[in-house]
């Protein structure tokens, strides 16, 4: 039996990296999947290899209008969710010392504001047993220098997802999140010079006990676990997919010895 048969599901970011991977699981799993992200052109493709008759709903997650717009086409399309991945965000450096006040807010109100409000936003929608996963970091445990937005985002997304597990208890909805580590999506190119990227690449051995990059599809993996019935009393809780970076630095070059 497809582990997310006759439900709805929607994820924002759907249309790049993790959103992408997680919505394809989705629909492979039976799920009805809508997915959302401001990019016209990725979106369609990306709708299109979700398969499944998965909806494209085009929009800024962190504008009231659109959002709106988004869980009208929702009610009309579907009537009803079962699945919320509230994913959509980006990265970006916020170096102390020179950075202006909109770079900042653009990070937190993407990364942080536009996740409560698309939780929000689902609200009305969402069927009693519903399961929510919101979007961490490991970003925000290890101090990355010049990542203090970001990785302040992540954090309070943390502690939003016990907050909203906390207030959607009585009606049998779970909010979990999943941690990804360093995962190769379009992110990256996005957010860093090529430069950058490389220098990241070389450093993973060392950093990384399994020593690589993770694919979209092993954070999507966890994604799933958590939307589906598998993880039926898992509740507030965070499931970390980093390869071992935050878990075991005995695991790593430097301490093997
Ligand atoms: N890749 C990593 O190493 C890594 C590690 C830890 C956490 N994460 C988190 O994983 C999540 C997904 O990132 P990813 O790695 O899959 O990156 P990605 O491929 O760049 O995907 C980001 C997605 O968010 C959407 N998005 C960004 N701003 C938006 C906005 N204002 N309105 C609507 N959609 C918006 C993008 O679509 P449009 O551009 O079309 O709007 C895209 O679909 C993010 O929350 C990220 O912080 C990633």
């Amino acid at each position: 039996m497809p582990k997310l048969a006759g439900k709805f599901a929607l994820v924002t970011g759907g249309n790049s990296g993790i959103g992408l991977a997680a919505a394809q699981l989705f629909a492979a799993e039976g799920a009805q999947v809508a997915i959302t992200g401001r990019d016209l052109n990725t979106l369609a493709s990306a709708a299109e290899g979700v398969g499944g008759g998965a909806v494209a709903i085009p929009g800024d997650i962190t504008a009231a209008p659109d959002r709106d717009r988004l869980f009208d086409t929702i009610k009309e399309r579907f009537g009803a969710l079962d699945v919320v991945f509230a994913n959509a965000g980006m990265s970006g450096m916020t170096p102390l010392g020179s950075t202006v006040e909109k770079q900042f807010e653009d990070l937190v109100r993407i990364n942080f504001t536009s996740v409560f409000f698309t939780v929000q936003g689902a609200l009305p929608l969402l069927r009693d047993g519903a399961s929510i996963v919101l979007t961490g970091s490991i970003t925000s445990v290890i101090g990355a220098p010049s990542n203090a937005a970001y990785a302040g985002s992540k954090a309070a997304v943390r502690a939003m997802a016990r907050v909203f597990a906390a207030e959607l208890s009585a009606r049998k909805i779970r909010v979990n999140v999943v941690t990804p580590g360093f995962t190769r999506t379009p992110l990256w190119e996005r957010s860093r010079t090529p430069q950058q990227v490389a220098a990241t690449s070389a450093r993973l051995p060392q950093v990384v006990p399994l020593g690589r990059w993770s694919e979209a599809d092993e954070i999507a993996r966890a994604v799933l676990f958590l939307a589906c019935d598998d993880s039926s009393y898992i509740q507030g809780a965070e499931i970390v997919v980093d390869g071992g970076l935050t878990g075991l630095p005995g695991g790593t070059p430097a301490f093997r010895g």
